[in-house]
């Protein structure tokens, strides 16, 4: 099967890694130019490095990897049988994107986005074909876990196919009904927000937020690390839907929290964020 992926951020290259990991997959990485989509597969390749330096993984079968992602722009994905959109979380982006791949991909082409929080049946609004949602985790690559979203023009069949290809890409499916922030983000995303507060408040240092949550509720990762790697702007994003949805103002991002994300400290991508990654 041919997946076409759509942006090669950490997310999109992390799902292109998932694909091309597994038998019976090749993937299409895209981006808005051929540098970017190249961009993110030399991300694939300096993690799958990683792992053959600490003997987890042989070259060859790096290699093979590797050889199974092709990078481009959208318009390599003529023969595409599904395609995943990870752009940015901006809804004119995404229903442009498919709009243009219509035009491009075989009518037989299965169309999904991993979009974090958007509505599912705005994003599949005027095109020729349903929209579903195909929501992996950070890292995706690692991560188990993928919600199916079905918008409101999504159709079972199609929600049976995405279930069957995340089990076969060795993921478990939960099926969600489209909600602001779905499941996972809407029960993560205020509490990194929560932390955020915490922090602004004096009541302990990132460091200390972070373990206490790692030991006290026993996360593999404190809520400040886990917004870093996740990334500023996207909880920001998150949070400003599931705020603009519903108007409650339980979900509204935190003061600092958008200060950080004018400033460029979006995490990980940037070198800064509640760390600093640039040593
Ligand atoms: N890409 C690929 N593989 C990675 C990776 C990455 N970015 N990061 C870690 N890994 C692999 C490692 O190679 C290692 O594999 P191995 O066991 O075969 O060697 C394995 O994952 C474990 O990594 P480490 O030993 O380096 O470190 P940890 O055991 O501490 O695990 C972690 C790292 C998996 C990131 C763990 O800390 C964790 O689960 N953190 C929480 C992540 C989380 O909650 N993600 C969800 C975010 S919300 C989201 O993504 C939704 C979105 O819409 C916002």
């Amino acid at each position: 099967m041919k997946i076409g992926v759509i942006g090669a951020g950490t997310m999109g290259s992390g799902i292109a890694q998932a694909f091309a990991q597994t038998d019976g997959f090749e993937v299409y990485l895209t981006d808005i130019n051929d540098e970017f989509a190249a961009g993110g597969k030399a991300k694939i390749e300096k993690g799958l490095s990683k792992r053959v330096a600490k003997g987890k993984m042989d070259q060859a079968a790096a290699d093979a990897i590797l050889a199974k992602i092709t990078t481009g722009t959208k318009d390599i994905c003529t023969d595409a049988d599904l395609i995943i959109e990870a752009a940015i979380e901006n809804m004119e982006i995404k229903r442009q994107t498919f709009k243009e791949l219509q035009e491009i991909v075989p009518a037989s082409c299965k169309f999904a986005t991993n979009t974090s929080s958007l509505s599912i049946t705005e994003i599949g609004q005027g095109l020729d074909r349903p929209v579903i949602g195909m929501h992996f985790f950070n890292p995706a690559p690692v991560m188990k876990l993928i919600e199916v979203i079905q918008g409101g023009n999504t159709p079972d069949e199609l929600r049976d196919f995405i279930v069957d290809v995340a089990k076969r890409i060795g993921k478990t499916p939960v099926q969600v009904n489209e909600a602001p922030g779905f499941v996972v983000n809407r029960i993560l995303i205020p509490m990194i927000n929560e932390a955020v507060s915490i922090y602004a408040d004096g009541v302990a240092s990132v460091e200390d937020i972070d373990t206490a949550m790692q030991l006290g509720a026993n996360h593999p990762m404190g809520p400040l690390a886990l917004g870093d790697l996740i990334g500023l702007d996207v909880c920001l994003a998150i949070m400003d839907v599931l705020y603009n949805e519903t108007h409650d103002s339980k979900y509204r991002a935190h003061v600092l929290l958008r200060k950080m994300v004018r400033a460029g400290k979006l995490g990980r991508k940037t070198g800064i964020g509640f760390y600093d990654y640039s040593k």
